[in-house]
């Protein structure tokens, strides 16, 4: 269980949090309650939330591993500018490095950007061969790929290794069940964005009985159940609230029983 530090940023991603000392308290939070996986980017703020993490949490705990994703910058009206060239993308390496105070950034996803949830066609080959050099030079440690196609990822495996797939799946949103399995054949984590629905939280009356019934929350039983999907998902529910964190990271524990499992299989 994972952390998604997307939420520490202001409203629309954009600008400051609401209110730093709980972010940074929300980080600290989640290190010490046993999370060794956070992701983020350099365009969430911009740059805001890799600078909360670095005040947060550097120098970091052994074996904290820290993902991050390229391919946007923001406007100032808060838009989402597809980076892609060779400049943007080195540019956006060194503002991750310098912004979370790393000599080496762990995972670097290259992120889809022609479509802004959903993963659409188009070769990747050119910007994940600029970051394959980037990570020649030493400068990145393994790489992954976000919002991407099944050829989008076949792509990207004949051009390097391709650590982790971030695409969008939650237990209402099963659209990448095929390639979820297909991954977990070659030992590929997949990480879920959206676990709990994205930016308007998962709704539904059948998860809320079986929440009830389980005596725990519905977000807890979404998150439940991707655990117990596949094991190569790993999650990163993200929060601005430390209660909320406390809530997501029980969900390691709850152990969904076959009845419950059925229902939600109906969900999707
Ligand atoms: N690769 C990509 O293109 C991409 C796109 C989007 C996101 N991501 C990554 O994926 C991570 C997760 O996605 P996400 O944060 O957008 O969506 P999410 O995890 O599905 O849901 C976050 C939303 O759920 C709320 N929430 C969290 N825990 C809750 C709980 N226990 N009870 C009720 N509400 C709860 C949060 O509000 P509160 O702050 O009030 O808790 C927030 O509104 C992000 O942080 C980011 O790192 C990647």
């Amino acid at each position: 269980m994972g952390y998604g530090a997307m939420q520490l940023a202001g409203p629309g991603v954009f600008g400051p949090p609401k209110d730093h000392q709980q972010a940074v308290k929300v980080l600290r939070n989640a290190v010490e309650s046993g999370v060794n996986h956070i992701d983020t980017s350099d365009f969430y703020g911009p740059h805001i939330t890799n600078q909360i993490i670095s005040e947060a949490l550097h120098p970091y705990r052994d074996g904290l591993v820290i993902v991050t994703k390229i391919a946007a910058r923001r406007g100032a009206d808060k838009s989402w500018i597809p980076a892609l060239s060779k400049e943007e993308i080195t540019q956006a390496v060194h503002d991750n490095l310098k912004n979370l105070k790393l000599d080496v950034l762990d995972v670097v996803n290259l992120r889809g950007m022609f479509h802004p949830h959903h993963a659409h066609e188009g070769s990747i080959e050119a910007p994940l061969t600029v970051l394959a050099e980037l990570q020649h030079k030493g400068l990145i440690r393994h790489l992954g790929l976000s919002n991407v196609t099944r050829t989008q990822i076949e792509e990207g495996q004949r051009l390097c290794e391709i650590v982790c797939v971030q695409n969008n799946y939650n237990v209402i949103n099963r659209g990448d069940d095929a390639i979820i399995d297909l991954l977990a054949k070659d030992g590929i984590a997949y990480v879920p964005f959206f676990p709990l629905g994205g930016f308007t939280p998962i709704q539904s009356s059948t998860l809320s009985s079986i929440a009830q019934i389980l005596e725990a929350t519905p977000m807890q039983v979404a998150l439940a159940w991707l655990l117990k999907r596949s094991p190569n998902i790993l999650l990163i529910p993200g929060t601005s609230s430390v209660a909320h964190l406390t809530e997501n990271l029980q969900a390691a524990d709850l152990v969904l029983p076959p009845e419950a499992i059925e229902g939600l299989e109906k969900l999707n």
